[in-house]
């Protein structure tokens, strides 16, 4: 699942694995030479994932990140489906902050309709039109590729069907091209708020 993520992100680039459970990919990225930050709003799990050697994982939830530019590749596998969509949205403008321009990012969401709480967890369920929604308010991000995928089940029978997604944040330049200005060499801030034309 991680090869069309890491083919776009050179090795022992900086990722952030937002969301990280135990660790899986965590360790998954440490072991292929990339320096990896981890958090996870569950202290158990942040604990668990501290348990790899060269993991360094931050108890911390979607709504508190900060990271600014830091990142080449944001990854979210199985995390911001936790959230209501509109806090979703919120979370996927501080994960594009968190990356460096030409950043690339991975989110893997549950395909379906409406939300549950399946075994006392929140899920909130996705089809193709919100998987584009979930992208489409922040002018720095372009979505390269979805794609869906079925995951095995626990006794190796058909699972759960997700929607994967790769996106790049844009790099400056693109985003002056794209609003049709070019302040030559100037450097502004982006307003993630701001409508762009596409
Ligand atoms: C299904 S697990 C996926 C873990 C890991 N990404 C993986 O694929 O193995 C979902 C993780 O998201 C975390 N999570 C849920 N809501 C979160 C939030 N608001 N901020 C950060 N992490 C959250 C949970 O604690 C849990 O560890």
């Amino acid at each position: 699942m991680a090869a069309p993520f890491l083919e776009l992100v050179a090795p022992s680039g900086r990722l952030l694995d937002a969301g990280c459970g135990a660790g899986r990919d965590t360790r998954f990225f440490i072991e292929r030479g990339y320096v990896v930050i981890s958090f996870d709003a569950s202290i158990g799990m942040v604990r668990k994932c501290q348990e790899y050697p060269h993991a360094y994982c931050v108890h911390l939830s979607f709504s508190k990140i900060d990271f600014r530019e830091e990142f080449d590749g944001v990854w979210a596998c199985a995390s911001l489906l936790h959230r209501p969509f509109e806090e979703a949205k919120s979370a996927v403008v501080k994960l594009a902050t968190a990356l460096k321009p030409k950043g690339i990012m991975f989110v893997s969401v549950r395909a379906g309709k409406g939300d549950s709480g399946e075994n006392g967890r929140y899920f909130q369920y996705y089809d193709d039109k919100m998987v584009v929604a979930l992208f489409a308010h922040d002018p720095r991000l372009e979505v390269l590729r979805a794609w869906h995928s079925t995951s095995l089940g626990p006794d190796g029978d058909q699972g759960n069907e997700w929607i994967n997604v790769l996106v790049k944040r844009r790099s400056r330049q693109d985003l002056r091209n794209i609003a049709g200005q070019d302040p030559a060499g100037s450097v502004r801030t982006v307003d993630p708020s701001a409508k762009v034309a596409s």
